[in-house]
């Protein structure tokens, strides 16, 4: 190893790092991998160099494994370090950082921030809105938006916090009584326009000025088959060939690409630093354009698997030209292929979880595109711990035949576990794209 080699410390232990992993690991150039997790996750430990479990959101212990292990480039993962200000620590230590400093991931972590960012910017794209402190004025911002309205908590709350008129709140009284809630508990909160449409994600590459757009994504975060049941992190999500989708056109593409860059531009602006990380852009696609559900300030889980799976461009000079600022002169190229990603999840995701229960993976036939999340190694046997237990990914020309081998996969995975059946196939995505039609008239 010369001494250009890059030292990368990976933050996280989920099946997004686990995708981040993988990728590095088919990098072309000579590296260590490092990783800090949460949990040990056996496929991420299996390509480290060295892995520890802690506290991943003390900035002090990243920061002294960083140091131990000579790290010069780190990936922050998740989104609870970046709340914590793990990135700022570590710039502040020398190391460059894939994932934004504190201030800036308050694009994720305050709605209310966002929302302002984007009126003070003049952003496209912003649903009418308004923040509260408390209920004065709740009432009458809710008539003035009628029957589509939604309540936002303010700060993280692993999307536990919004709550959708028509699909959790079924009244203004319903509404207010949610609202007193959220004051009792010391919340501030957003209500907004509820936006009627389709929804889709995209994400970015970011150094802080250039941005390098990736296909979009659509994720499905109700548990059960044809959208019903429980929100949970998501169950799966698929990435079309010709890098758009079904239910979307270039005009929704373009318009979701610049807004991720107006935003990059604007947090320039407001804060002097670069945004150097992923940006996720939640949008809506309505028959009036797109609408800027919600951004977060790292990859989605599950779509960084289809993304990672479908990128060309050697993740290590993406991520390195990240914390130099010289992404512009990076080709960022992804295949043009479909790609279907299902995650099989214990029964009882996500209200009441079996846990504990042993997995097999030993049959699945293409390993490389099958990724780990909530599990343990347990007297030498893989067990689920409750969460989304590993997910998979099918890639084919097409969205059908990916469907196809990444329900072969999602099968090859044993244990107490279910997924979503219906996810990337044509009867669902049919359904999309005749809501849109309906829509757009
Ligand atoms: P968020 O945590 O902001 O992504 O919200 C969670 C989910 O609530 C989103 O994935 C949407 O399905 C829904 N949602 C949030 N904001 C809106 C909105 N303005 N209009 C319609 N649906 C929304
Ligand atoms: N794909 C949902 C999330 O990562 O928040």
């Amino acid at each position: 190893m010369s001494d250009q080699d890059p030292i990368i410390l990976l933050i996280g232990s989920g099946a997004r790092e686990h995708a981040y992993a993988k990728s590095i690991a088919r990098s072309n150039r000579s590296h260590t991998l490092v990783t800090f997790g949460s949990s040990h996750n056996p496929g991420i430990a299996e390509l480290s160099a060295t892995y520890i479990s802690g506290s991943i959101t003390d900035p002090e212990a990243v920061a002294s494994f960083a140091q131990e292990q000579k790290a010069t480039l780190a990936i922050v993962g998740p989104e609870a370090p970046l709340e914590t200000g793990v990135a700022d620590k570590l710039w502040d230590n020398g190391i460059p950082v894939v994932g934004p400093k504190r201030e800036l991931a308050m694009l994720e972590t305050s709605k209310q921030f966002t929302r302002n960012l984007m009126a003070d910017y003049n952003i496209p794209g912003c649903p009418a809105f308004k923040h509260f402190d408390s209920v004065d004025g709740v009432e009458q911002f809710l008539q003035s938006l009628g029957e589509n309205y939604v309540v936002k908590a303010d700060g993280l709350m692993g999307g536990k916090g919004v709550k959708v008129s028509g699909d959790h709140l079924h009244s203004h009284a319903e509404a207010l009584e949610y609202c007193q809630k959220l004051v009792d508990a010391n919340s501030t909160f957003v209500i907004e326009e509820k936006c009627i449409g389709e929804e889709f994600s995209m994400f970015s590459f970011c150094d802080g000025i250039t941005l390098k757009h990736m296909p979009p994504v659509q994720d499905h975060k109700r548990a059960y088959v044809d959208d019903k049941g429980p929100n949970t992190g998501g169950m799966g999500s698929y990435s079309d060939a010709n890098h758009s989708l079904p239910f979307i056109n270039q005009n929704d593409i373009a318009e979701s690409k610049e807004i991720n860059r107006l935003v990059v531009e604007a947090l320039r602006k407001k804060t002097g630093e670069g945004y150097k990380g992923i940006l996720y852009g939640g949008y809506m696609a309505t028959n009036e354009g797109v609408r800027v559900i919600e951004f977060n300030a790292r990859f989605g889980d599950p779509e960084v698997m289809n993304l990672l799976s479908l990128l060309n461009t050697d993740l290590i000079d993406i991520c390195v030209a990240i914390g130099n600022e010289t992404l512009d002169s990076v080709d960022v190229e992804f295949k043009q292929q479909a790609s279907v990603c299902k995650y099989s999840v214990p029964e009882g995701y996500p209200d009441s979880p079996e846990k504990n229960f042993p997995v097999d993976i030993s049959t699945v036939e293409k390993p490389d595109q099958l990724f780990l999340g909530a599990v343990d190694m347990q007297d030498g046997q893989l067990v689920a711990t409750g969460s989304r237990t590993a997910a998979v990914v099918g890639l084919a020309d097409t969205i059908t035949q990916a469907e196809e081998e990444a329900e072969r996969l999602v099968n090859q995975v044993s244990g107490k576990l279910f997924h979503r059946l219906d996810i990337g196939t044509e009867a669902l995505i049919d359904k999309r794209v005749q809501h849109m039609n309906q829509l757009r008239g």
